[in-house]
């Protein structure tokens, strides 16, 4: 089998049904507008896409470029004058919302490839911009971090927080995903980051690779417990038909992925083993050690606000969604032009907005509280989600035991464990893999429609 998103079946054609899009480019002067119109909440997030990576994995759905580790000082300092200049002109834009920024993290690409001198100096520019607190999260690799000096100087610079890209514990199967590291390389960033006192780490480990078997899954699950780190998450590899490893599987070059069976037996073999080792299942993805701290990105993407920084970052501020641009020279074109680097943006109603919530807390982080729901939207969940057709698919899915309801609570059941898993790779791949896809096609797309 090869996991990509037509072996979903019936959920990947709900979720082109659903999320189905359009995005359009429009001018300076409107996207603004768009942007201080609809951001009305006090607190934000903010995301900092660093669009690099020293070569290619084989199944990666992101938006990044290759580049030669031996002139990374000189690209990346370049790329962080403009980072800086755009995060100088939100601040600006929205000054007088006295908007508050309560977390900040930045994926890619591999943020751990940025120099502490330049985190620091990104994190001054946050700072004086707006009001935030002095530290980030960022996805790291571990490539970078088996070298003592740089995982002490990110933690020195003001990185907390860490999600560190172990994959697996087997060696033929880090190569099966084209990684560039050792198992012994991710074990020596772990210890590094542990030793340098950053707070939190979290380990990404990933099943469903080429030919891993499920006594392999349950090994990676086994070692990555043992360290001890504060989170776990386990990604299924999701694969699109552009990616270098669907050629090699297509070719013979690779295994086939396991097939649906194994791929359930692996998902719940995480949520069996986990929190026999004292980890919660925070996110259906994600367990973590501390009852209120996970890793989080995908709230913030799916429920809003947003502020997305960089090249390939998204920003959604709750009733409008933006793609900056993928390529970094377009990027730092019109940020040198005093343009904001958008290329294409839509609005979204308050009822998508509800279904992303809903979808998010329920399908993600396995329970909606309709009394946070109800705080959040000044309607109740009912009379909302009343309005839209999602309603009756949350009815068949309370049919089938994927859902029951407690109190104010709406509850993903153990069956329904494997239900919101389809739904969410559905998502994933059709929604923001496609975006990417689109943005890594040209600079500045007129017009794009997803999936
Ligand atoms: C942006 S990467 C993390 C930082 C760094 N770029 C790295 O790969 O080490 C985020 C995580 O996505 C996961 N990932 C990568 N490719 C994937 C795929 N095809 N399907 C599912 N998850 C994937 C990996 O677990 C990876 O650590
Ligand atoms: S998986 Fe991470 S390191 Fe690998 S190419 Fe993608 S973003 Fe870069």
């Amino acid at each position: 089998m090869i996991l990509i998103p037509r072996s979903l079946g019936f959920w990947n054609t709900i979720s082109r049904r659903v999320f189905k899009a359009e995005y359009t480019r429009p001018g300076d002067e409107s996207i603004r507008k768009n942007i201080i119109s609809t951001l009305n909440e006090e607190e934000t997030a903010a995301y900092i896409h660093i669009p690099y990576c020293t070569g290619t994995c084989w199944f990666c759905p992101y938006a990044r470029h290759p580049v030669s580790k031996n002139n990374i000082d000189e690209i990346i300092g370049k790329y962080v004058k403009y980072l800086k200049k755009e995060i100088r002109t939100y601040g600006e834009l929205l000054r007088d919302k006295n908007l508050r920024i309560m977390d900040i993290h930045a994926g890619g690409g591999t943020p751990s490839l940025v120099p502490a001198k330049y985190w620091r100096e990104i994190i001054e520019e946050i700072t004086s911009s707006f009001d935030a607190k002095p530290s980030i999260a960022i996805e790291a690799n571990p490539e970078d971090l088996k070298d003592e000096e740089t995982a002490y100087g990110l933690v020195d610079a003001g990185i907390n927080e860490f999600s560190l890209g172990f994959q697996s514990f087997h060696p033929e199967l880090l190569s099966r995903l084209g990684r560039r590291h050792s198992v012994e390389d991710s074990i020596k960033a772990y210890d590094n980051l542990r030793n340098a006192g950053a707070k939190y780490i979290n380990i990404d480990l990933m099943y469903m690779i080429p030919g891993q078997s499920l006594q392999q899954w349950i090994e990676d699950l086994e070692k990555a417990a043992g360290l001890g780190p504060d989170e776990i998450t386990a990604y299924p590899t999701l694969v699109l038909e552009n990616s270098i490893g669907y050629k090699m599987i297509r070719e013979g070059r690779l295994p086939e992925q396991p097939g649906m069976n194994v791929f359930k037996q692996m998902m719940y073999a995480a949520e069996d083993l986990l929190p026999r080792r004292n980890y919660i299942g925070l996110e259906i993805y994600g367990y973590s050690r501390h009852p209120d701290w996970k890793y989080v990105t995908v709230n913030y993407e799916m429920e809003g606000p947003l502020l997305g920084f960089g090249a390939g970052a998204m920003g959604f501020t709750g009733a409008y969604e933006y793609q900056n641009t993928c390529y970094p020279e377009a990027y730092g074109d019109l940020l040198s032009r005093n343009k904001l680097p958008i290329a294409f943006a839509r609005s979204v109603s308050l009822e998508e907005r509800a279904i992303r919530y809903t979808t998010c807390r329920l399908f993600i982080c396995r329970s909606l509280d309709k009394k946070k729901f109800e705080y959040k939207f000044n309607q109740s969940f009912e009379k909302l989600i009343g309005k839209t057709g999602f309603k009756w698919f949350l009815k068949t899915l309370k049919l089938t035991g994927d859902i029951r309801e407690e109190d104010d609570k709406i509850l993903l059941t153990r069956k329904g464990l494997l239900t919101a898993h389809k739904i969410t790779w559905a998502f994933v791949m059709n929604v923001p893999c496609r975006m990417v896809e689109e943005c890594l096609k040209e600079p500045l797309p007129e017009r794009v429609v997803i999936p």
